[in-house]
């Protein structure tokens, strides 16, 4: 039977404790760091001349999709009736919601050096060290909203802005394609200032700290966010039913600036030997709940 990802607002005390449990216990087994090397190794920009996979490119929502079973599969190992909770950050949008409790994702850094002092994930619980990251910090580190240069979560109107473009992605399949429903959910965009990030990539911004390169998945909310982001795409698929569901169809050819730096429809994505196409859809595996 399908299992069903539910809103984190609407778990109960069991069920956070039991997700989060299931996430220590990853972390305790050294598995969970795996899953953040993975991520960093996958962390290319457009400005490298190499595939792209995993940002920046046609693949977000399938690269992203099998690295949340992938992690769901191994949280399922530990507790079976756990599903990795998703994060709706257009209703959900303060610092003092349950989400930041100290018995779910716990609260943001303090002041002095953005370390998180309280819930499941703060250093000082014991639980929690950062093993694998670009600086060398031991702690994880939040600044909810950008305290500096405040940010806010992105709207319902920005979803919609996103959800409305009826092309899943244009050239040139990267962070600058001026259209398409793929970048304007990853969110990336020209323009300057904090509007430069939308979505996905202003929900990385608002939650700062680790959260803000490769290493997010340091930071568990990575996980909660990339499900909403995974719902969305579904409710994307739905809304376009006869919209080409992953572009490109072929590969870029020889002589164009993305040959051999993006997976097609019927490419394999490293790390996995899995394309696209093998992911429109996740019938059968698990299902959006309330
Ligand atoms: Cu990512
Ligand atoms: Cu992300």
């Amino acid at each position: 039977m399908a299992a069903t990802r539910r809103n984190q607002s609407s778990l109960s005390r069991a069920e956070r404790r039991r997700f989060v449990d299931a996430v220590l216990k990853l972390k305790r087994r050294g598995q969970y760091d795996e899953f953040v090397r993975t991520h960093i190794d996958f962390y290319v920009s457009d400005g490298d001349r190499e595939l792209r996979v995993a940002h920046m490119a046609p693949s977000f929502f399938p690269w992203h999709r099998r690295f949340l079973l992938e992690f769901e599969r191994a949280l399922q190992k530990i507790d079976s009736g756990v599903t990795v909770p998703y994060w709706d950050w257009t209703k959900n949008r303060t610092a003092g919601g349950s989400l930041w409790g100290a018995d779910m994702m716990g609260g943001n850094g303090r002041r002095s050096d953005r370390q998180v002092m309280t819930g499941p994930f703060a250093h000082k619980n014991g639980n929690w060290t950062i093993k694998e990251d670009v600086t060398d910090g031991e702690f994880l580190t939040r600044d909810l909203g950008r305290s500096q240069d405040p940010v806010d979560l992105p709207t319902a109107q920005d979803v919609e802005w996103a959800m409305a473009d009826g092309r899943y992605d244009v050239e040139p399949w990267d962070s600058t394609s001026p259209e398409g429903f793929r970048n304007k959910l990853e969110g990336w965009t020209s323009a300057r200032g904090k509007e430069r990030w939308r979505n996905h990539n202003r929900v990385h911004r608002w939650v700062g700290g680790h959260m803000l390169g490769g290493a997010s998945v340091n930071d568990p909310v990575f996980w909660l966010n990339h499900a909403f982001v995974d719902l969305l795409w579904d409710r994307w698929q739905r809304r376009h039913p006869r919209s080409a569901p992953y572009l490109p169809a072929r590969p870029p050819e020889l002589g164009s600036d993305q040959y051999q730096r993006i997976v097609a429809r019927h490419e394999p994505m490293p790390p996995w030997d899995v394309a696209p196409d093998a992911l429109l859809s996740h019938k059968g595996q698990y299902t959006y709940g309330s």
